[in-house]
């Protein structure tokens, strides 16, 4: 629990860019798992900061983003390629072949391969060190919507009438908002090293309570993160305010 965001943030950065140092010390790659939406935002201003600021490299990183709607193109204005590009792969060193977003734009036949492929990818490189997570009103981790299974793996799915809700201003109208999205699944997350979930506001209150102090179950997807031995669930006052 911080105060505020801001501070959250900051504080979450900071533990991103110690466990690249960190790996860099001993030659090793840092394998990090992201999410898009307004939660990291602040925390991806910050690693940006740090690569600026105090040398923070990110040549020996390697990145898995959570999801990508389906279909879309990557220069739409609401595609997490772009999201990703414009918060923080256009601003540090990365190397543009270290980095993963499901793809929004293969012919759906393709999809099973590709998704095989993409958890195979993880695998190669040794699983994600760390994945960050938001949580949707519903209580999706990356889009695993109510009714994932825990041994879901990357996947195409059927977005949630509230995520599509959710998602209605940013394309101009809850019609535009496509219907199906790609995400990695729930085992893909649990199968990361550390995972640590960001929930900012007031709007995010209730749904933390019953991830946190709720049962364990399908229906709320982020309670899955109770059988994880390295989860940490950071919150500002707000997000906080229903947990007792
Ligand atoms: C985004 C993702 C989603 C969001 C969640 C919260 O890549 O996987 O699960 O983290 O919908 O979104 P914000 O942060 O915009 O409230």
């Amino acid at each position: 629990l911080y105060p505020t965001a801001d501070l959250a943030s900051k504080a979450v950065a900071q533990e991103i860019a110690d466990l690249i140092v960190s790996h860099q010390r001993t030659g090793d790659w840092t394998v990090l798992g992201l999410a898009t939406g307004s939660s990291p935002k602040k925390v991806y201003a910050e690693l940006i900061r740090l690569h600026r600021e105090e040398g923070l490299s990110f040549r020996r990183v390697i990145t898995f983003n959570l999801d990508e709607y389906y279909p879309i193109q990557p220069d739409a204005l609401q595609s997490y390629h772009r999201f990703m590009h414009e918060h923080l792969f256009d601003h540090v060193d990365i190397s543009p072949e270290n980095i993963h977003i499901p793809t929004g734009t293969l012919p759906a036949d393709d999809l099973k391969a590709y998704c095989a492929d993409y958890e195979q990818k993880i695998q190669d490189v040794g699983g994600l060190d760390f994945q960050l997570l938001g949580i949707g009103r519903n209580g999706h981790i990356g889009f695993n919507e109510p009714g994932s299974h825990q041994q879901s793996t990357t996947r195409l799915i059927t977005l949630d009438f509230l995520t599509r809700a959710d998602a209605a201003a940013e394309f101009g109208g809850l019609a535009q908002v496509p219907k199906r999205a790609i995400t990695m699944g729930i085992r893909t997350i649990l199968a990361a090293k550390r995972i640590v979930l960001l929930a900012w506001g007031e709007h995010k209150a209730t749904i933390l309570q019953r991830a946190v102090e709720g049962p364990v179950s399908e229906l709320l997807p982020a309670s899955y993160l109770q059988t994880h031995p390295n989860a940490t669930i950071i919150v500002d006052e707000a997000g906080a305010s229903e947990l007792t």
